[in-house]
């Protein structure tokens, strides 16, 4: 894994009894392994359900508990000052409520209450106790208090009862993190538009065009730009992806839609991020009903096609009237004369970088985890990026946003 935000942030980790406490060593493990210094806090309940041993395994830090000594006095306000933030994973009702009215009666609740960082609840609990009048004032004061929350999820409990109590899993916990963790970056207040995967154009109601975009390297740079503090609008054809965190998400399925999309969100935006395969082309007609084989065949394989619109051209045309984006990268996939047909792209529908991409190799382009750019800029800079992870390529990709903005506002 490769999550830069992670790397050097001190997580303090709260774990409060709940059997859904073994997530917890997961998510403890993810943390450590994109390098973050995770300090992990159990109550005497949480230590009932899995064992100190387990966490301070996987992080190669120590546990702290209630048993501490004198020499410890000051631990809970050095844990709290020291943090980044403080994930409390899973909060009981009890924490919650606790941590609501002020008490603090052990070193996890004493620490929120000394704690100066952001602090992220993920509550787990039985639907009942979840949706209980009590519960929820006492997370409506915290939310009043600025205290973030991550889920409940709804589905099955230990109890067997099925609802809203749910502990969110590890990997949507990492999302809600990164997101807390990311206020104040460099995007901070910036609107960025982000498009990806393919469109799908409708020969019939079973039948459609498409291609073989993952969305990977789109979602990618969404997630990049939401790590960077951006609000970020991911416009998203049908993928098999996980949104990110605290992205806005509009999903579309034809380029007609999309085009739609996009020229509405960036008649106010800062930046567009095109990275979306979108059909250059459509079936000509609509079919009501599902063509027939006999049907089919009959006036031989001829299908006729018309054009989609090309929205980054449609994008050129409403900036001339309106200066946004302030910003606009566009993708370039090819399979040969990659500078050359790069060039044309950036020209033609006149961007500010044009990402080109091959996606002619095995390593590099459509469906895979990797992904070499080259990074042309109207200017006239040249970026070579080597073969890297897309999240990697996504976060390069924002770092030059992040300067083109400032040049154009400053
Ligand atoms: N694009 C677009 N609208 C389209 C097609 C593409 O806005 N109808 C965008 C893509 O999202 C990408 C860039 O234009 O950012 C280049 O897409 P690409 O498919 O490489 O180029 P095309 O313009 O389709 O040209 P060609 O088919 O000649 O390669």
């Amino acid at each position: 894994m490769d999550i830069t935000i992670f790397q050097e942030k001190r997580i303090l980790l709260g774990i409060t009894g709940s059997i859904a406490c073994y997530k917890s060593v997961d998510l403890a493990s993810k943390l450590t392994q994109n390098g973050a210094l995770v300090d992990v806090i159990m109550t005497e309940a949480a230590s009932r359900f899995i064992a100190p041993l387990s966490l301070s395994s996987v992080t190669g830090r120590e546990v702290y508990s209630d048993m501490w000594s004198l020499d410890d006095h000051i631990q809970h306000v050095n844990l709290g000052e020291g943090a980044d933030i403080f994930v409390i994973a899973p909060s009981t009702a009890h924490t919650i409520a606790k941590i609501a009215h002020g008490l603090a009666d052990n070193l996890l609740t004493i620490t929120a209450l000394a704690a100066r960082c952001p602090i992220l609840m993920a509550p787990a609990m039985d639907v009942g106790m979840y949706t209980n009048p009590a519960t929820q004032a006492n997370v409506a004061t915290l939310k009043d208090r600025g205290l973030l929350f991550a889920g409940p999820a709804e589905g099955r409990m230990a109890s067997g009862l099925v609802g809203l109590g749910r502990l969110l899993e590890p990997t949507e916990l990492m999302g809600h993190i990164r997101r807390a963790l990311s206020s104040g970056g460099p995007l901070k207040d910036k609107k960025i538009i982000v498009t990806a995967g393919p469109t799908q154009e409708a020969l019939d109601p079973v039948r459609f065009l498409s291609n073989r975009s993952s969305g990977r390297q789109g979602y990618a740079l969404a997630q990049a730009a939401l790590d960077a503090g951006a609000d970020v609008t991911l416009i998203s054809g049908p993928v098999q992806l996980n949104s990110p965190v605290g992205a806005r998400m509009i999903q579309v399925n034809t380029a007609v839609e999309m085009s739609d999309a996009v020229l509405k969100e960036v008649a106010d935006a800062d930046v567009l991020l095109m990275a979306a395969a979108v059909s250059d082309f459509r079936p000509a007609e609509l079919g009501k009903q599902k063509i027939k084989k006999a049907q089919a065949f009959s006036g031989g394989l001829g299908l006729p096609l018309i054009s989609n619109p090309d929205i980054l051209e449609q994008v050129k045309t409403q900036k001339a009237k309106t200066g946004r984006p302030l910003v606009s990268l566009g993708f370039a996939a090819e399979t040969e004369n990659l500078m050359e047909y790069g060039r044309e792209k950036l020209v033609r529908k006149a961007l500010d970088f044009i990402a080109i991409n091959d996606v002619g190799s095995a390593d590099s382009g459509f469906s895979v985890d990797t992904n070499r750019i080259i990074l042309i800029g109207s200017d006239g800079r040249l970026m070579n990026m080597p073969l890297q992870s897309k999240s990697a390529v996504a976060e390069d990709i924002i770092r030059v946003i992040v300067e083109a903005l400032d040049l154009r506002i400053n």
